[in-house]
């Protein structure tokens, strides 16, 4: 039973206990329903109180029946608070730490509140793409008032209980506790004083008015419009919350009730939906045990204090972890200091940072020139040049200094983990942490799996990704390890069009307005499109029959590297970022066209965003079968947190799966018809053209 049912005196106590947070799966619901009959027959009690167990009133519905049969099953979270509505004997919840979603739905259906401080009140389903469906749109407002309510429920924020006590008029809480320890006695005598008032009094029947009501709700929809963008549910709760304002309550409830399933299918919620599971299944690595012992993360060391050196040591200092800085020469540490300190002075200077933070974290950054200096470091992350044999000399330096059990991980691009792990005697200690730039702010960390790395020295990275706040997925040695491979393919797919007719600011409006934060050629501007050129120079070698445009060559030719030189793509005004598109570029194109033979022709924005998000569905579907992701989710994480994806599209697996696998199977097979395309590129890959025989999707 995960609702525990005790008698104090007269009163009866529900306690929620289903850790972590008390979700209200169907074993608590069950539990609810039971001890307000239980209570309601003894006529030795004469009130109830419902309380949380350990850290939390409750979080709302259980993640663990997501989308399962139990979620809906009877008593559901609606027939549960009309249960507490209908008791014959007052119901007082007595709510801590968190009372959020669902596990704010039901205190607001009993007849009393009490909230210890510092307890987080939230209806955070907008955050998944979904309305409080519940009664949270019909109550909150008559509980709390209709403006501080559409707030929390358009924002999904959560918000300290001590705050929303302040609110004048608010009817949300009948009393605040003196303290988290005192709650329950509180709540106790609180039921007592109440236990004989009658008629017991409910939320349902308090007014929802708004002094300028039309208006009112006229400018939050102005509001939500601009910040929703792409999502339907912000809209959706001012909706909601007003129909809280002029319809009878139970008619409210079934407008609520009607958005709240709606939403539920549409493909942004799915989405949504979707980031939340996957974002817990990529810190689960399959064959890793949870309780997999982890060695103690004290003190990190980082070699090179270049654009990636400063902002990984970033990281660990933000997050209270001291770093010693290698260089190989002081010049290089006194430039890699001078910019994090400019890093940190700019957060200081818009307010994001205190001056006394920044103090202590610069004050746990020291630097060396002397690899002795490292040997006690638990962990030490390599950000030297990109190449072998300088990685080799730091590797075999570091497998001599480092003390027995330290993890020496490197931030290599593109090379070969297993190699840069030979160069050591403990190939079990060596891993890949590929971190995007700018290091401080991506989400992104990739976890690159060497053949030899030990489980334990996994289990560890993966829980330093989670103290400095980095979404860590976990990729096997491949080149471009998942994200860099798969966008290797976009950026030929953006160079293919170019060559058929489109110009870059085409291609990239196109793809923008899909929802991508930025297209292939403003990215390639903001990257610098020499670091592509020196990867195609190595492809040219390697992969001698791979089929690219020349266009990208060209540019770099002339020295347009991008933002950095001034120009690339596009033109730039001395030190302005506004991209402005290039009539030198275009005729650079033409020209290259006319040499090839092509004749350019008009191409969609839809056959545009086909040919790039198609080709990272497709390069992703051969990683996943050769094992290099663990499961489609982890690659759309990799694309929503390090790609600028757009979020209301799930990634692009969640997006092929929403097309339909079939569709996406169709259309590649008529890009492979394109004598100008790479026709062996797009055959379906194997594991795409099962799924599509099984009727089956990516994401399950
Ligand atoms: P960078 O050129 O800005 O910095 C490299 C630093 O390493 C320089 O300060 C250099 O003095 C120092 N260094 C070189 N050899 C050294 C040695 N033997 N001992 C100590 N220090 C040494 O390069 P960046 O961009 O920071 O790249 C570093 C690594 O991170 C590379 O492996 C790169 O592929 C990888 N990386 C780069 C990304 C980027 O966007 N720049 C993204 C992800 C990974």
């Amino acid at each position: 039973m995960s609702a525990e049912y005790q008698v104090h005196g007269d009163v009866a106590v529900i306690t929620l206990n289903n850790p972590p947070v008390n979700g209200l799966g169907y074993d608590t619901r069950k539990g609810i329903t039971d001890g307000l009959e239980r209570a309601n027959a003894d006529a030795a009690i004469k009130a109830i109180v419902i309380t949380g167990a350990g850290k939390a009133f409750s979080g709302g519905a259980d993640i663990k029946e997501f989308g399962t049969p139990k979620a809906l099953q009877e008593p559901n979270l609606l027939s549960v608070i009309l249960a507490v509505e209908n008791s014959a004997k007052p119901v007082v919840a007595a709510m801590h730490t968190i009372a959020m979603g669902g596990g704010l739905e039901l205190p607001l259906g009993c007849h009393y509140r009490i909230a210890a401080p510092g307890c987080k009140i939230a209806l955070p389903e907008v955050k998944l793409g979904l309305i409080p469906g519940a009664g949270g749109t019909q109550r909150l407002p008559r509980a709390l008032g209709v403006e501080p309510a559409l707030n929390m429920i358009v924002s999904g924020e959560p918000v300290p209980s001590e705050m929303l006590a302040m609110v004048p008029g608010q009817k949300l809480f009948d009393k605040m506790a003196k303290s988290a320890e005192t709650l329950l006695d509180e709540a106790l005598a609180l039921a007592r004083e109440k236990a004989d008032i009658r008629p017991l009094p409910l939320v349902r029947n308090l007014p929802a008015k708004h002094p300028q009501g039309d208006a009112y709700f006229q400018f939050a929809r102005n509001m939500v419009k601009g910040m929703a963008k792409n999502f339907p549910a912000p809209a959706k709760c001012v909706d909601a919350v007003e129909a809280a304002t002029k319809k009878k309550f139970d008619d409210g409830m079934v407008f609520e009730r009607e958005i709240f399933i709606n939403l539920m299918w549409t493909p942004e919620c799915r989405a949504l939906r979707h980031l939340f599971a996957a974002e817990r299944a990529a810190s689960k690595i399959p064959d890793v045990p949870e309780d997999t012992p982890k060695r103690e993360i004290k003190s990190v060391a980082v070699i090179g204090a270049g654009t990636m050196g400063g902002g990984i040591t970033m990281n660990f200092l933000n997050a209270g972890i001291p770093v010693k800085m290698l260089e190989m020469k002081q010049e290089a540490l006194d430039r890699g200091i001078a910019t994090i300190r400019k890093n940190y002075e700019a957060q200081v200077g818009k307010g994001k940072l205190k001056q006394d933070k920044y103090e202590q974290r610069m004050a746990l950054l020291s630097t060396t020139l002397n690899y002795d200096d490292l040997k006690d470091a638990d962990l030490v992350i390599e950000a030297v040049f990109e190449e072998m044999g300088v990685k080799e000399a730091v590797f075999k330096k570091l497998d001599e200094v480092m003390k027995p059990g330290a993890i020496l991980a490197s931030n290599t691009s593109t090379l070969d983990v297993n190699k840069i792990a030979s160069f050591t005697k403990r190939p079990q200690d060596v891993v890949g942490l590929h971190f995007f730039s700018p290091a401080n702010v991506m989400k992104l960390l990739e976890v690159v799996r060497g053949a030899k790395t030990a489980k334990d020295v996994l289990a560890t990275v993966m829980s330093v990704a989670k103290t400095i706040k980095k979404t860590a997925v976990v990729s096997g040695v491949c080149d471009g390890f998942i994200g860099n491979r798969m966008i290797e393919q976009y950026s030929r797919q953006a160079g293919f069009l170019l060559e058929e007719g489109c110009t870059p600011a085409q291609v990239d409006k196109a793809i923008e307005k899909f929802g991508f934060a930025m297209g292939p050629f403003r990215m390639g501007d903001l990257a610098g499109n020499d670091i592509g050129w020196a990867i195609r120079k190595r492809r040219y070698q390697e992969k001698p029959g791979m089929k690219y445009s020349k266009t990208a060559d060209l540019l770099c030719e002339l020295g347009r590297f991008g933002q950095k030189t001034g120009a690339g793509w596009y033109d730039y005004k001395p030190g302005k970022r506004d991209a402005i598109p290039s009539q030198l570029v275009v005729d650079m194109v033409e020209k290259h066209r006319k040499e090839m033979g092509i004749t350019p022709r008009k191409i969609s924005d839809e056959e545009i965003v086909q040919r790039l998000v198609y080709s990272l569905v497709n390069e992703a579907a051969h990683i996943l079968e050769e094992g290099i992701a663990s499961r489609a989710s982890d690659i759309d994480m990799v694309y929503l947190t390090g790609y600028g994806f757009p979020i209301h599209r799930g990634g692009p697996m969640q997006y092929a799966d929403t097309v339909g696998l079939f569709n996406v199977a169709q259309s590649m097979k008529r890009f492979a018809q394109n004598p100008l395309d790479d026709a062996q590129f797009w055959q379906p890959a194997p594991l795409l053209a099962r799924l599509v025989a099984e009727g089956k999707t990516f994401n399950g």
